[in-house]
């Protein structure tokens, strides 16, 4: 299959080529040779490929960031998603969007389903969901796929940061919000869940792909540490309040993946083992 990833250099995008390229004919379209900001750089990239599905990876993933430049994040992560969108139907492609659980505002326990009330808390979350409702408008034949928490392949990613700062000095203590709990999730899982939607025509709408089981940062840094081999780290909990962000974090971002079985779709993996084998390839021992 012709496949056509934007963002295909980022984070997901590497893992996503490094799955298909020995099974697919893949298309990176990623800045500078291809802006999403720009109608006629995707109509070039869209005539001269016929993509047959197009992933579209591509965003301003700096929450942070979003929050100070406010029209970068709506240009990019709103009108870039509907430029795709618009490419990818005109083409007559399928369209795998890639959203996030910061679509919801986060403030209660639980597991989110893909139709709970969405309310983001953040210019990245509206941005981000503005992109969905120009998928849904605009290319009928999508998949908006939400995933959280993400760490991949030579990141940047939290477990990256962890790791170096474990490495630079083993008896330090590490203070790490303990209040604030999601579902860690590997682009190796992510991707793995894509191959299996490629195989499935069938499917339309909006999916959680987050790897199974709910965690806080503080607890995901201790299994990160265990599995790194840095046991002798001091992780010690705190509250969001003792370090507050540009942008909001939403407390709770479990979402749930009742929808996959409900399609006869695998399962996600547990984040333990997802993490153990990213680490065990990442900084093998
Ligand atoms: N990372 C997470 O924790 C997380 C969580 C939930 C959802 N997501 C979503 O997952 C997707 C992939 O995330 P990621 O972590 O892989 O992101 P990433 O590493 O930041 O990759 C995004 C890629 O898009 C490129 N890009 C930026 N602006 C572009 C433009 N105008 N035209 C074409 N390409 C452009 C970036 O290039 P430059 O580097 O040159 O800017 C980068 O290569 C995103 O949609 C993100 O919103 C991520």
């Amino acid at each position: 299959m012709r496949i056509l990833i934007t963002g295909g250099r980022g984070m997901l995008g590497r893992t996503l080529v490094r799955h298909w390229q020995d099974s697919h004919d893949l298309l990176v379209a990623d800045l500078p040779e291809v802006d999403i900001t720009r109608p006629d750089s995707l109509a070039a990239v869209f005539d001269a490929f016929r993509p047959q599905l197009v992933v579209h990876c591509a965003a301003m993933t700096n929450v942070d960031a979003c929050e100070s430049d406010r029209d970068r994040a709506y240009l990019l992560n709103a009108q870039g998603t509907a430029n795709v969108a618009q490419s990818a139907a005109h083409a007559g492609a399928r369209l795998f969007a890639i959203s996030t659980d910061y679509v919801f505002s986060g403030d209660r326990p639980g597991d989110r389903d893909e139709g709970d009330p969405t309310a983001p808390n953040t210019v990245y979350g509206a941005t981000k969901l503005a992109g969905e409702d120009a998928v849904r408008a605009l290319c009928p034949d999508h998949v908006i796929a939400r995933i959280a928490w993400l760490y991949g392949a030579g990141g940047p990613s939290f477990v990256h940061t962890m790791v170096r700062l474990a490495k630079e000095d083993p008896t330090r203590t590490l203070k790490v919000v303990d209040d604030q709990f999601g579902n860690p999730t590997s682009t190796d899982a992510v991707a793995d869940a894509l191959t299996a939607f490629i195989a499935r025509p069938d499917l339309r709408g909006t999916f959680h792909l987050t790897c199974e089981g709910v965690i806080s940062w503080c607890g995901f840094t201790r299994e990160i540490l265990r599995l790194a081999g840095f046991p002798q780290v001091n992780v010690t909990p705190c509250t969001t309040e003792e370090f507050p962000r540009p942008a909001p974090r939403p407390n709770f971002s479990a979402l749930s993946k009742a929808k996959l079985a409900a399609n006869n779709l695998p399962s996600m993996p547990p984040w333990q083992d997802a993490l153990a084998r990213f680490i065990a390839a990442e900084w093998p021992q």
